[in-house]
């Protein structure tokens, strides 16, 4: 661990005007915190494109390696990353034995929208390596892959899980799942009844052809892109028609994925508003209490601030990254427990941009990271911990201000609170920034003695693309090796000062 800096907080200012928080941390998780067993945040990862973020055997995208590598260093686990998304749909075995990585049809591009100027493939041949690819990520990387549904081919599906598994077996990365199909809500004319018999006849070839080779498949159910009860595409009614019910595949589902996009915000002030982030995702309370009845763990397989690639102005500012940190910690303190934020590349809501050539609003072309990368490096260290830990949210009686409580799930211990401003600050404004004075009375002390310390998410201005610094580090380097000494804050007294648009996590224990 690096020597920390010990920063006395200045005192208070009497004059200044500041909106006083006081958050009380119960020293125990309350009976209604939920657990989280593993890395809560991913990346979903477009298929079509999936070696660009890998890069090629023996030439790793170093990158992208770099970038998670940094996660796996604060956290202890790389992100799991799932593949699919529209195009897993659009993916064939290609017939061509020469081809290692892709052969991809893209539409024409054009800059009538952000979806359209960097369209998705129509068509995805995978070669021979695609899947090996997988050999570049962090050691221990987990995988989720998409297998086409909508081809109505089970023994391509099979021979895709096939191929898939080979890889990352030999790949020391881990499989996690197979997803079969993407948003089959969307495919225009599937009832639930072809879904059902699609999805059940790819499973039961999947099943059969990998068990013996490499053990029993997992699989992550739906994907759908927005529950849709009167069809039954909803987690009961896929269940009820069927899915996954079969002998030898019942049981080997584990996992019930949502999509969700947050609408169509205008300004990026929209997206962040403490109240818009608990309705969007409390919405999903019906889906996840369907998926814990049927013994199976929701995520969000899928999700973003604005569909359609991302809005600009919206998901590729600053504020999003607070945004981003609330919508985790609120959709793990309802119970989902984990979220996947979609990344294609040179999309505007990406957490990077893998390689050159993006035009995303960024000012440099060179690969580059945005500032949502930085909710995979917070939330590393806000759950970082030897075993599965507690999320609980905490009353703050502020519209503006969220806060979280993590304990550790073996022995209760609070391990960190999370406090997230909301609040917008624009930079271009004449308004100066509002400070916070947050009082956290009786804070348990770390363990080992001492006095808990704090790091901050700083951003310079909610419409910003750049700027954005983590514990006083900035990751906006051309490596994507951090810049700059790690500034921890002790705390010194029971209230210390935040401003808007900011996050701050408090320690009582690191890792
Ligand atoms: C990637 O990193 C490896 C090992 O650090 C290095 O040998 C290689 O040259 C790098 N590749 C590029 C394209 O920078
Ligand atoms: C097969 O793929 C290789 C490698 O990309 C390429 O050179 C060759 O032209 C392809 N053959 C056909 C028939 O498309
Ligand atoms: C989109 O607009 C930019 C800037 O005007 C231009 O350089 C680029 O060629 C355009 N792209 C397409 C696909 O029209
Ligand atoms: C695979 O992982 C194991 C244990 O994590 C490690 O000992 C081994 O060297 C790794 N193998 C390769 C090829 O990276
Ligand atoms: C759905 O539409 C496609 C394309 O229009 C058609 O080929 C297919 O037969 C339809 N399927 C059903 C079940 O209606
Ligand atoms: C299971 O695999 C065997 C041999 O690989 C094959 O003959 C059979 O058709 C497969 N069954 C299904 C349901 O895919
Ligand atoms: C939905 O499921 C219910 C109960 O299983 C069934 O009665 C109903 O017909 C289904 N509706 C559709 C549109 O599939
Ligand atoms: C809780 O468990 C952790 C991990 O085993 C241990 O380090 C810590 O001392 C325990 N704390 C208490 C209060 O028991
Ligand atoms: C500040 O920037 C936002 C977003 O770019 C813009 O909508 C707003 O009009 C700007 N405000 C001023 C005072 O320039």
């Amino acid at each position: 661990m690096k020597p920390r800096p010990l920063l006395l907080l200045p005192l208070l200012g009497t004059a200044a005007a500041q909106t006083a928080v006081t958050i009380a941390v119960p020293a125990a998780p309350p009976a209604h915190a939920q657990l989280v067993p593993s890395f809560p945040v991913g990346l979903s990862i477009e298929q079509d494109r999936f070696p660009d973020w890998a890069g090629h055997l023996g030439v790793p995208n170093n990158f992208t390696r770099t970038l998670l590598g940094n996660v796996k260093d604060r956290g202890g686990t790389p992100p799991p990353i799932r593949v699919g998304g529209t195009t897993e749909d659009r993916t064939w075995l290609s017939p061509n034995s020469s081809l290692r990585y892709y052969d991809d049809v893209f539409p024409p591009s054009s800059n009538s929208s952000t979806q359209k100027l960097y369209p998705e493939a129509t068509i995805v041949y995978a070669g021979s390596d695609f899947w090996r690819t997988t050999a570049n990520f962090p050691q221990g990387t987990e995988f989720t892959f998409g297998i086409n549904l909508r081809a109505q081919d089970p023994a391509m599906a099979a021979a895709v899980a096939t191929r898939v598994w080979e890889s990352v077996r030999r790949e020391n990365v881990s499989m996690r799942a197979f997803e079969i199909g993407n948003e089959p809500d969307m495919y225009g004319n599937w009832s639930i009844g072809l879904y059902t018999s699609n999805w059940n006849a790819a499973a039961a070839a999947i099943v059969n052809a990998t068990t013996t080779s490499f053990g029993a498949p997992t699989f992550q159910l739906f994907a759908l892109a927005n529950p849709n009860p009167r069809a039954n595409f909803t987690v009961s009614g896929a269940l009820a028609a069927g899915v996954a019910q079969g002998a030898g595949v019942k049981g080997l589902a584990k996992i019930a994925s949502l999509h969700h996009y947050n609408g169509n915000p205008s300004r990026v002030s929209d997206l962040m508003r403490k109240s818009a982030v608990s309705s969007q995702v409390g919405q999903f309370a019906p889906e996840i209490s369907a998926a814990q009845k049927a013994g199976l763990q929701f995520e969000f397989g899928e999700t973003g601030s604005v569909g359609g690639h991302g809005a600009p102005g919206v998901s590729n500012v600053a504020g999003s990254v607070i945004w981003a940190v609330d919508y985790v910690f609120q959709a793990l303190s309802i119970g989902i427990k984990r979220v996947y934020f979609h990344n294609g590349v040179c999309y505007r809501y990406n957490m990077f941009q893998p390689i050159a050539g993006c035009n995303d609003g960024s000012s440099t072309s060179a690969p580059h990271i945005m500032p949502m990368y930085h909710v995979l490096l917070l939330l590393a260290e806000a759950v970082a911990y030897p075993g599965a830990v507690q999320v609980a949210e905490l009353e703050t009686g502020n519209g503006d201000v969220s806060a979280y409580g993590v304990w550790a799930a073996n022995n209760g211990t609070l391990l960190r609170t999370v406090i997230v401003n909301s609040a917008a600050y624009y930079s271009n404004s004449s308004a100066p920034r509002s400070t916070y004075a947050y009082t956290l009375p009786n804070l348990p002390m770390p363990q080992g003695g001492g006095r808990p310390w704090l790091r901050r998410l700083a951003i310079p201005g909610v419409e910003r693309n750049s700027g954005v610094t983590w514990a006083g580090q900035s990751f906006e380097t051309e490596s994507g090796v951090p810049s700059g000494t790690r500034v921890d804050e002790t705390l010194v007294q029971d209230t210390f000062e935040g401003r808007e648009s900011e996050v701050v996590v408090l320690y009582m224990r690191e890792g």
